[in-house]
């Protein structure tokens, strides 16, 4: 039985919430429809802020009208239960949304932001937000004008967390991805990274990622089915 589980989240956990995912086999993805090189980098941002600012308040309103399904809440019971007979969850998730945190997850590292907060490009104050953002918004931290952005990370820009993240892989007995297409890195190098340490690897996925044949094991099917199932195995059977 495991004892320290580590769960990297991604798009795919939240489809089923009613959040696009950005790619997929059938090319329906966010990306397919709009152009990240245009919306989701620092270069886009500098050159026309108003449209990178635009998709991002969509989203945010889109994740305002969302709720956690039932494989947000089983990772949830799973971090509890773990709790419980002290062994430990660590979960780090690709998504910007705070779904996990609303299905009662207590610590969620997001190592690409998060869609509720902004972030002043001048004093790098990051708060809670969740109003469109504008280009005149004053940042209340400094009182400047014209600098806030969503509190994400881009294209080009380095995820946050990275050094906690390899602290709680290194000591880990188990790694599971969740709904990821293992296409953008670093996210999709920690597999490889927890083979290295020795981790046994799961890949729970509606379709088979781009780096399948790195899992020792794989569950595929949706979300909302396949995690509180292999949860329900983990913990099921354990005084919670
Ligand atoms: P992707 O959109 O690349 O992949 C989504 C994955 O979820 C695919 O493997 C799908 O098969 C799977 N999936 C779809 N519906 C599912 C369901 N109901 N149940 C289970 N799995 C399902 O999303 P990510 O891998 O998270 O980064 O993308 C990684 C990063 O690329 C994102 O964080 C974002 C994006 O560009 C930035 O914006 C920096």
């Amino acid at each position: 039985m495991p004892q320290n589980i580590f769960v990297l989240t991604g798009a795919g956990i939240s489809a089923e919430s009613g959040l696009g995912t950005f790619r997929d086999k059938r090319g329906e993805g966010i990306w397919a429809k709009f152009d990240p090189m245009k919306l989701a980098t620092p270069e886009a941002f500098a050159r026309d802020p108003e449209a990178v600012l635009a998709f991002y308040d969509l989203r945010r309103r889109n994740l305002l009208n969302a709720k956690p399904n039932a494989a947000h809440f089983a990772l949830a019971r799973l971090e509890d239960a773990l709790g419980k007979r002290d062994d430990s969850l660590t979960l780090v998730t690709q998504n910007i949304d705070d779904l996990h945190e609303r299905a009662g997850s207590r610590r969620v590292i997001h190592m690409h932001g998060e869609l509720l907060k902004a972030r002043c490009g001048r004093c790098e104050a990051v708060r809670r937000w969740l109003d469109d953002l504008t280009i005149s918004d004053i940042c209340p931290n400094c009182c400047d004008a014209g600098a806030l952005r969503p509190h994400v990370v881009w294209f080009g820009e380095m995820p946050l967390a990275l050094d906690l993240i390899d602290q709680a892989l290194r000591k880990a007995d188990l790694f599971v991805a969740v709904g990821t297409s293992g296409a953008v890195y670093p996210a999709a190098g920690f597999v490889a990274e927890a083979r290295a340490y020795g981790l046994r690897t799961c890949e729970i996925n509606l379709e088979a990622a781009d780096n399948a044949d790195l899992f020792d094991e794989q569950r595929l099917g949706p979300a909302s089915e396949t995690v509180p199932a292999w949860v329900e195995e983990l913990v099921g059977g354990s005084a919670e």
